[in-house]
């Protein structure tokens, strides 16, 4: 049986057949994107640069040779590919277990395609089992924690840690995300809050799955 690091690579190392040549990329974060960045650097293919989502992936890529660019001197993006904690059928996901979620949103947004790449274990029926992290400014945090709960979550401060930001992570528990789209504009509502790591309105388009018959390439609702 493969272990969860091989299915990450799997689906990571398909991706760069999704990376057009000569164009600007946005790159995200964490350990399934590292093997992504490793895999697209070996591959030789060029690209005119990429944005990066956290100081890791910027590191790594440069290791890799693969130049960087600001989101500030592109006018776009042609795919950005990232991870994610859970992804349901309609490539809605949780993500921000890195706590970069609010850069990953942004570099998202501004990408005509968002390639999302995961072992099978993150292919879930109902997002929600993971807790769903959310960028608060800290002196809000106890504010946005009452209103979290009051909402069915269970709020818990993510200690010892401080966004790219300067700011704070709050990780909701036992949250019913039966609506992806209501609850990450209902949780964005709340003042103080930077972004929630519920992406449905910046839904994936395509779903690399790295399964142990190799890689599945999902497509939203097809499964
Ligand atoms: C970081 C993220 C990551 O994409 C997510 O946590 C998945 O990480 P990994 O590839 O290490 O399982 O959203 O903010």
């Amino acid at each position: 049986m493969a272990t969860q690091d091989e299915l990450k690579r799997i689906a990571a190392e398909k991706a760069v057949e999704f990376v057009p040549e000569n164009e600007y990329i946005g790159i995200g974060s964490g350990s399934t994107v590292n093997m992504f960045i490793e895999a697209l650097g070996k591959s030789g293919k060029k690209i005119k640069g990429a944005v990066s989502t956290s100081k890791k992936s910027s590191e790594l890529m440069a290791q890799y040779d693969i130049p960087e660019v600001s989101l500030n001197d592109v006018m776009g993006l042609a795919v950005y590919v990232d991870g994610a904690d859970e992804v349901n059928h309609m490539l809605q996901m949780i993500k921000g277990g890195g706590g970069a979620h609010l850069n990953e949103k942004v570099v998202a947004s501004a990408s005509d395609k968002f390639i999302c790449i995961a072992d099978e274990s993150k292919y879930v029926s109902r997002l929600g089992k993971f807790p769903l992290p959310v960028e608060v400014l800290p002196g809000a945090r106890s504010l946005v924690s009452r209103k979290l709960l009051a909402m069915g979550g269970q709020p818990e401060l993510r200690l010892n840690y401080t966004t790219f930001h300067g700011n704070q992570i709050i990780d909701v528990y036992d949250l019913h995300i039966d609506r992806p789209l209501t609850m990450e504009d209902e949780i964005n509502r709340i003042t103080g809050v930077l972004e929630n790591g519920i992406f449905a309105r910046n839904a994936a388009d395509v779903l690399i799955l790295g399964t142990e018959q190799g890689a599945k390439v999902i497509k939203p609702g097809q499964n």
